[in-house]
Order: C-alpha cells, then sequence, then structure tokens
C-alpha cells in the first residue's frame, strides 16, 4: 500500500499496513492473533472470554507461531472481573499494546503506560473520545453502530462517527464498523482514519476460532438479520435466531434488565459462537455480515484487502 495518508498507526505500532484485527470474544485466539502479525496487521487476542490462566496460552500460543509477535496485543474489557490479572499476565509476557474497552478509560491507562506499554480504548462517541484523550490513551477505536459484538446506545454509524472523533481529537483515531473490503478502507481514510480495525471480516477466516456452523451462518445473513439489542443491559449487536426471538418478546414486553441477565445465563455466547449452538445461541457480529460469502485464510484476506484498496485509490 504505498497511497496511505497517515502513518500514524503504523509507526506507532511498527506494523506494516494501517490494519488492526479486531479483539472479539470466543473468535479471536492466539492462531487468528498469530496469523494477522504474519500478514502484516496488528492482532489482537480477545480476552474478554479468557480466565486468566486460558489467555496465558493463548499468549504462549500466539508469541510461538508469530513471526512478529512485537504486533501482538490484548482486548481487555475493563468491566470483566479478571481485568487486572489479564493485564498483569499480559505484561510478565512482553505484551507492549493494549486495546481496552467496555469501561472508563481512567481505569486502567495510567497502570499501562506507567509500565511502558501503547494504549487503545474504543469509543463509540466523540464525547467518550475526549475522554479517553484526557485519559492520556495514545489513540482511540471510533467504532460505530453497524459494528459486530457489544456496541455504543447512540446508534451513531461509522461515517458519521469518524470525522466527529478526528475534529476533536488530536491523537491517532483507527475506524471500526462495516469495513471488510479495500473500498471500506479507503472510505474510513477519505474521512480521517489513521487505520482501521476489522472484526466481521476476520471472525470469518480459517484461522478464527469461530464454530463452522457460526460461519456458514454468517455465509447465509441477508441485510435485514442483525439488530442492536439489549441497550437495557449492554448493547450488542446480534444475528437473529431463536435468542434473540426470545431478548426481542423481551424488549417488547418493556422487561426490567434483570429479565435480560436470566435470559442470557451463563455462557450463551460460548453455546453460540464457539460451540456452534446457532439456534439458542447468542451469536455476535456485524452488519456487514450480509456482504461476506466466503472464509479464507487471513493471509488471503489481507493480500485482498490491500489489492482492492490499492485499486480504489487508482480510480480517483
Ligand atoms: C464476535 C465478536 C466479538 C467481539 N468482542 C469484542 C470484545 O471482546 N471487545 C471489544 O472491544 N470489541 C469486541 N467486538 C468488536 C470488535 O472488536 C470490532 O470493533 C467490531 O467487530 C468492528 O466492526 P465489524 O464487525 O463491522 O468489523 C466483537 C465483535 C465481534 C463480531
Amino acid at each position: 500500500m504505498t497511497k496511505f495518508p497517515s502513518k500514524k498507526i503504523t509507526e506507532l505500532f511498527n506494523i506494516k499496513y494501517p490494519i488492526i484485527q479486531a479483539g472479539m470474544v470466543w473468535v479471536s485466539g492466539a492462531k487468528l492473533a498469530a496469523a494477522s502479525t504474519n500478514a502484516g496487521c496488528l492482532g489482537i487476542i480477545g480476552a474478554g472470554s479468557m480466565k486468566p490462566d486460558l489467555l496465558e496460552q493463548h499468549l504462549k500460543k500466539a508469541i510461538s507461531l508469530s513471526n512478529n509477535p512485537h504486533a501482538l496485543a490484548v482486548n481487555i474489557p475493563l468491566l470483566y472481573k479478571y481485568a487486572q490479572e489479564q493485564i498483569d499476565i499480559s505484561l510478565k509476557h512482553g505484551i507492549k499494546i493494549f486495546f481496552t474497552s467496555a469501561g472508563s478509560p481512567k481505569k486502567y491507562t495510567k497502570y499501562l503506560k506507567d509500565n511502558g506499554a501503547t494504549v487503545v480504548h474504543v469509543t463509540s462517541s466523540p464525547q467518550l473520545a475526549l475522554k479517553c484523550q484526557d485519559a492520556g490513551v495514545d489513540a482511540v477505536v471510533a467504532e460505530g453502530f453497524e459494528a459486530g459484538g457489544h456496541n455504543g446506545r447512540d446508534e451513531i454509524t461509522t461515517l458519521c462517527l469518524i470525522p466527529q472523533v478526528t475534529n476533536v481529537l488530536n491523537i491517532p483515531v483507527i475506524a471500526a464498523g462495516g469495513i471488510k473490503d479495500g473500498k471500506s478502507i479507503a472510505a474510513a481514510f477519505c474521512l480521517g482514519a489513521d487505520a482501521v480495525q476489522i472484526g466481521t471480516r476476520f471472525l470469518m477466516t480459517q484461522e478464527s476460532s469461530a464454530h463452522q456452523n457460526f460461519k456458514d451462518a454468517i455465509i447465509k445473513a441477508s441485510p435485514s438479520d442483525t439488530k442492536l439489542m439489549m441497550k437495557k443491559y449492554v448493547p450488542v449487536r446480534l444475528l437473529k435466531n431463536n435468542f434473540y426471538d426470545q431478548v426481542q418478546e423481551l424488549e417488547d414486553k418493556g422487561a426490567p434488565k434483570e429479565d435480560l441477565i436470566e435470559l442470557l445465563g451463563k455462557g450463551r455466547a460460548k453455546k453460540g459462537m464457539l460451540e456452534g449452538d446457532i439456534k439458542d445461541g447468542e451469536l455476535e457480529v456485524g452488519q456487514v455480515s450480509a456482504c461476506i460469502n466466503d472464509v479464507p485464510t487471513v493471509a488471503e484476506l489481507v493480500e485482498s484487502l490491500v489489492l482492492d484498496y490499492k485499486k480504489t485509490i487508482n480510480l480517483f
């Protein structure tokens, strides 16, 4: 890629391409993160579904599989009760890049920076983006409404969010939500982003640990098959299935958040995304799922992103 508008993120992380493979619960373990680093991207282990000992196994494996272990990062959802232990284990294994989310950027940024780490926090609004900058993070992920996984309540789409965030910050901005090919990467750069974070498209690779049934369901997904649900509790974009119908029923009735928590129970996301129960499991996925019909290797995906990006910018 020769015409990227900004080198801020490639220089910050010392990576070839300004492409971040997103941290994703039950999906981005050692194999996916290592393959992403080997393809020239930043590879993030999604620690939100890992107890500390499991995270340690993934860290060791990822480091052994990666040709660029300096480009391995860990995503720590800050509300997770093991956040502190996860941070300390990651630091012990030499991880220097942390993507924090789902919690206040004030909580761990100083601790991480004092330990020599680079910190990126995920935001879904310009107001939170400013709080991230004030907390001292090195960059933010601006994640729009169409993204897979947990999301903000404000429903700001990526197209609107990127300029809203770049206009108020003087630190690098990584765009996320709905990015799947060279055209959407080029669009994010035109709007002022310094890099992109891609989730659902990396979920649909050979190396992701998403169950084959989940991948097959994404191939069949139509444009209206995802919806942001559970705004009373933790907003999350779901692929429609039996579990989704039950959530919808509770929300139609105006049920309190306790009922949602009870329905969610324990292990619902693992059941769906890792174990492949696509009827009753929780399936987190982005709107972009309707545009994805194949499951390439990470190397093939990154090569096609780069080629498509080059073709796209040459049109101008
Ligand atoms: C299955 C799945 C799990 C996710 N888990 C997390 C997570 O644990 N922490 C987090 O910060 N974001 C999580 N996300 C959001 C991604 O990191 C990323 O920002 C998002 O997927 C980008 O949108 P896209 O799916 O349209 O590419 C998840 C997304 C998916 C699809």
